[in-house]
């Protein structure tokens, strides 16, 4: 009986639907469909496709589904692999108008692949290389049911004090432009619905990396021109590629929480760019506007931040709780909800997920018995770009390459690390799968030489920095103490050093000391590292210094101890391997920084593109009243641009085709590179412009466009940049786009400091 009714239900049920189908738009037809959504939706339900829900330990599985099978919730994060996201899914499926859920996640820099962390893909300057994270990250990530990344992340980090530097692309506006726009597309593909894409969320939207004194999450004030020229493209960059959301900063802005800014989200992202897609808070933001002061309560936070224009409220409290009343008492009215539910459903159209709620989560059938298996990582790419991004600083007659041969000391607190080789926001890498530093150079002088290990310190001696990496990490401890005395490490150190060749030492920073939440006020290398190099180089073995670290470091002391060192960031779940291919010269390094490397802490910010002043410093003529410090020599340590290769490059007949350019022509500016080493190698031809004289004082420089090229021992090639009007405007006082007339300097080199330059007019 009781079957029977429920099936005569559902026949009603059915027919009725197909006596309303033809009214339904055809799902081709995006806006007419979404609009008919919106229209069968009650209040509650749009509210709930406004909730983003952080999976985590905290959070019961049952709990979830009731909550998303009632139509509360609008997408989760940090859950992955299909038989994890199926049920949930499946929840949304049994909800009252089947919308589906969407599955987000921080794949970064990698999602079971780990590459390097954003610096060190930033220092490749290969949008070959830096394609290849995105379309891996994204095929695995979407072979975890995963159908979002928080990625990428476009913050300029002039400040390296500031953790988060480790994760963008460094401090020039132009490049990471360039790489933010080749990450969006690469994470996205042709499509964001299609199967192996995953929609690529840019963050922090904005100026986060402009936080006071690199302290994480302090206050930005910035003017309107600095704002326009140097910080604000690559968010626009990453939006013109077609990048589907927008991640909100933590910040505020000139006094003004991102979160609650109408000026930033409204005026800005949806008015001047037309930007149309989804706007997510970050993490607790819209709580937080009470602590910012600017919201008395949870109430005003959640109406202000929708009113602002925030969209989704990740890990959501305040808008699933005050919504419904701010909404019965007219202060959010429906217009401004639909609104933010228009753009939610448009995501979750974009990314195909109503043509197949299970697009990316596919059949029972084809779940895998173990997700965490290493044949399901693509190590070759990320060996590839690997070795590109590392950066060789120093190397003094010819340390490097070394021999496979003889007995090699490898020591260091890193040198073994498989968790800090992967990085910070490593996604769903397993640091197990990693290839350490000790593993790439054992597998690389097997049968020819003699490997010793000795740990020779640990990363800090600073207790309270231990605990507090270590409560960063819930999984597992973040970083191992050994417990022996620092003399008793060291000295295992100095036994494993007499007996060899040479040495390598592995040190810098652990991951987790170049991170969310993890600024600095020194730019150091731990102490206890520095007695191990200290009592090295009494040795007076040859000295290699292999250095991991997510921000650049003041490492003048130690250039003067070691013989060669080389920048590997944290390169990734291939690190090692890469790192041997470096030190033994199977590839020759090609890596170029991406961020200034200022010799103290003191010359912060140091960034290569500051604007001009009237009492500049002269390289060579100290004198008072010139722009410069007492204690340190003027300028960085390594420029911007900055790397060494096994060979060596030579520019020459920097040429222009025209010494006038008219508005709307171009002209080619060529020169000629030559390898004069003795091996065949890659380069970076830097371009820079420098507008001579304008409405405003501009920069000394700025990057303007490079060619990365490989070339022969001996071989010569002549290179061809073409400038336009468009290379040479900027935002003036009036936040007008304009090229001025004049003269400007066209600069290249081979980085930012050595290079050569012509001019011309721009009529
Ligand atoms: C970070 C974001 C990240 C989010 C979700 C926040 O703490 O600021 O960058 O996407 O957490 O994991």
């Amino acid at each position: 009986m009781m079957k029977l009714s429920l099936l005569g239900l559902a026949m009603g049920l059915a027919s009725q639907a197909a006596l309303a189908a033809p009214t339904a738009p055809p799902l081709q037809d995006k806006q007419a469909f979404i609009e008919h959504l919106i229209s069968q939706m009650t209040e509650a339900e749009k509210i709930g496709q406004l909730r983003l829900i952080s999976i985590g330990p905290e959070m019961p599985r049952d709990k979830i589904r009731e909550e998303i099978a009632a139509g509360r919730i609008g997408g989760t994060f940090n859950s992955r692999t299909a038989p994890e996201n199926r049920p949930m899914q499946d929840a949304a499926m049994r909800s009252r108008l089947k919308i589906p859920m969407f599955f987000a996640y921080d794949t970064v820099h990698g999602e079971r692949t780990i590459f390097p962390i954003g610096l060190g893909m930033a220092a490749t300057w290969d949008m070959e290389a830096v394609a290849k994270v995105g379309r891996t990250a994204a095929i695995e990530a979407s072979a975890d049911a995963l159908d979002m990344t928080f990625a990428p992340m476009v913050d300029i980090a002039r400040d390296p004090r500031w953790g988060r530097t480790s994760e963008g692309f460094g401090e020039d506006t132009y490049l990471t432009s360039r790489i933010g726009q080749v990450m969006v597309r690469s994470f996205q593909g042709s499509s964001p619905a299609n199967p192996d894409s995953i929609m690529a969320i840019v963050k922090h939207f904005a100026l986060y990396g402009a936080v006071e004194g690199g302290r994480d999450y302090n206050t930005v004030d910035m003017s309107l021109p600095k704002m326009y020229n140097d910080y604000l493209p690559p968010y626009r960059a990453a939006l013109d590629a077609g990048a589907g959301g927008v991640m909100v900063a933590l910040n505020s802005i000139n006094g003004v929480p991102a979160t609650s800014n109408t000026w930033l989200m409204n005026d800005l992202l949806r008015k001047e760019w037309g930007f149309k897609g989804v706007t997510i808070s970050d993490h607790g933001a819209i709580q937080e506007l009470i602590r910012h002061g600017v919201a008395r309560d949870g109430r005003e936070a959640a109406k202000l931040a929708i009113k602002a224009g925030i969209d989704m409220s990740m890990n959501d409290t305040l808008y699933g709780e005050e919504l419904p009343g701010l909404l019965k008492s007219g202060e959010v009215t429906q217009r401004e909800l639909d609104q933010a539910v228009r753009e939610v459903l448009g995501a979750k159209y974009d990314m195909g997920l109503f043509k197949d709620p299970y697009v990316r989560i596919g059949k029972a059938e084809t779940d895998l018995k173990d997700y965490y298996g290493n044949d399901r990582l693509h190590r070759e790419a990320a060996r590839d770009v690997a070795r590109r991004s590392l950066v060789l600083l120093e190397n003094r007659n010819q340390t490097l390459p070394l021999k496979k041969a003889g007995t090699i000391a490898l020591v260091g607190p890193l040198a073994d690390a498989p968790i800090d080789m992967m990085g910070s926001w490593a996604a769903d890498g397993k640091p197990v799968h990693s290839v350490t530093v000790r593993e790439g150079l054992r597998r690389a002088v097997e049968g020819k030489a003699k490997l010793v290990y000795a740990k020779g310190s640990n990363v800090t001696g600073d207790k309270a920095i231990f605990d507090y990496l270590n409560f960063l990490n819930f999984d597992a401890p973040e970083i191992v103490d050994d417990p022996r005395p620092p003399a008793v490490l060291i000295d295992e150190a100095i036994k494993a050093a007499k007996q060899s060749d040479v040495v390598v030492a592995v040190v810098g920073e652990s991951r987790g000391m170049s991170h969310e939440s993890s600024s600095r006020t020194t730019l150091e290398i731990p102490a206890s590292q520095r007695e191990l190099i200290k009592a090295l180089k009494a040795t007076g073995k040859p000295l290699v210094l292999v250095l991991m670290n997510g921000r650049p470091l003041s490492i003048s002391w130690e250039r003067e101890q070691a013989d060669a060192i080389l920048e590997t960031w944290f390169a990734g779940t291939e690190g090692g391997n890469a790192i041997a291919d470096v030190l033994f010269g199977d590839y020759n390094p090609s890596g170029k920084l991406a961020i200034t490397f200022p010799r103290s802490v003191g010359q912060i910010p140091m960034y290569y593109n500051h604007t001009r002043i009237g009492r500049p410093f002269t390289p060579g003529k100290p004198g008072n009243y010139t722009s410069q410090y007492f204690e340190e020599p003027n300028g960085p340590l390594y420029p911007f641009g900055y790397g060494l290769s096994y060979s060596s490059f030579e520019l020459s007949g920097l040429n222009l085709s025209s010494k006038d350019l008219k508005r709307g022509d171009t002209l080619d500016a060529k020169v000629t590179v030559k390898n004069t080493g003795k091996v065949a190698g890659e380069t970076v031809v830097q371009l820079y412009l420098q507008d001579v004289s304008a409405s405003m004082s501009r920069p000394v420089k700025e990057l303007k466009n490079f060619q990365k090229l490989m070339l022969e021992p001996g071989e010569t090639r002549t290179l061809t940049f073409r400038i336009s009007e468009d290379d040479l405007k900027f935002y003036n006082g009036q936040l007008q786009r304009v090229a001025e007339p004049g003269e400007f300097n066209v600069q290249v080199g081979l980085d930012s400091q050595a290079v050569q330059q012509q001019s011309f007019e721009l009529l």
